[in-house]
């Protein structure tokens, strides 16, 4: 049979979500669906029972938000992950995790529309003219398209361009991280330990291959992470509120309220002692075989 006269394979556009790519039920596919769905139903119980304040919406719009960049920081975590635990088959979970945090942004969006009433006009006047949501705006655009190319037909027919194209998900990482800090000028805590895991995540990937597996530059990029994270904080202060960066640098060696820098050290070392734990147990099984 000719190519010309070869039936076209057709490609299912998403592989089932509660199966591996044998077909198989897969249980580690099915608690991450799990944990995806259960936030959106967290936010929707709460709305219903009326314990997100007196501004439910915005509240709701909030939360979505958090969501949304919380599923973006993990589904980039799946390679570096998957390197340092020897754990392959966790690439499974990457699509659904990115289409998870596409999922929320919707809502965050829809969410804002709503707060204005649905007035198209000023909501997306207001998106092509306020900084902070413009940069909302490019990555949730960028977001939408990653999840239109994320079914398997799309893969099958980008090929290798499909690589390229998700390759985006840094720059809209980097956007989406940049508006969340615009909103947060009062307290950036809270973005500051995602923005510090995601810029670990990063400095991994742009180290050197042969480097990778490498517990002690892991931890040295881990430090210089917290180091950038306690000066960003000073900085950002300091710019904003006009506070004296030295103070808010000291509050980095004071216990009575934990900083994000003191918080990323204690997420990095967890991280870093359960790839050594995993490491150990490796290699005291191949010593006993
Ligand atoms: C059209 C696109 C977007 C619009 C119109 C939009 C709008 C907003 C607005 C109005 C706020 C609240 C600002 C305030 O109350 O001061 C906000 C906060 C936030 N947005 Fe967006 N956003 C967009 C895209 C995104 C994307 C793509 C992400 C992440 C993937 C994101 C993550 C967040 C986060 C984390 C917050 C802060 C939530 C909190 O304070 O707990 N947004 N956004």
């Amino acid at each position: 049979m000719s190519t010309e006269q070869r039936p076209k394979r057709r490609h299912a556009v998403f592989s089932s979500p509660l199966k591996d790519r044998t077909g198989c039920f897969s249980w580690v596919k099915t608690i991450c669906l799990t944990l995806c769905v259960a936030p959106a139903l967290y936010i929707a119980a709460w709305w219903v029972a009326g314990r997100l304040g007196g501004r439910p919406i915005h509240q709701a719009m909030l939360d979505t938000g958090f969501w949304a960049i919380r599923f973006l920081v993990l589904c980039l975590a799946v390679t570096p992950v998957r390197s340092w635990f020897d754990w392959s088959r966790l690439i499974q979970l990457r699509r659904m995790l990115g289409l998870t945090a596409a999922f929320y942004t919707f809502a965050h969006v829809t969410l804002y529309a709503a707060q204005q009433g649905f007035d198209m006009g000023f909501v997306l006047g207001q998106m092509v003219t306020v900084f902070y949501l413009i940069l909302g705006t490019v990555a949730t655009l960028g977001l939408f398209a990653l999840a239109l190319t994320s079914t398997d037909a799309a893969i099958a027919r980008l090929g290798k361009k499909w690589i390229g194209l998700h390759r985006l998900i840094y720059p809209i990482a980097v956007l989406s991280f940049w508006h969340f800090f615009l909103t947060q000028k009062i307290d950036i805590g809270t973005a500051l330990v995602p923005a510090g895991l995601t810029l670990w995540l990063l400095l991994w990937r742009a180290s050197a291959a042969r480097s990778r597996r490498s517990l002690a530059r892991l931890a040295s990029l881990a430090m210089g992470v917290a180091v950038i994270t306690a000066l960003g904080e000073a900085g950002w202060y300091a710019l904003y509120s006009g506070l004296n960066p030295r103070l808010v640098l000291d509050a980095n060696f004071s216990f009575s309220r934990w900083s994000a820098a003191q918080q990323l050290t204690a997420d990095f070392a967890l991280i870093l002692l359960l790839i050594a734990m995993r490491r150990l147990l490796s290699f005291t099984i191949v010593q006993s075989r």
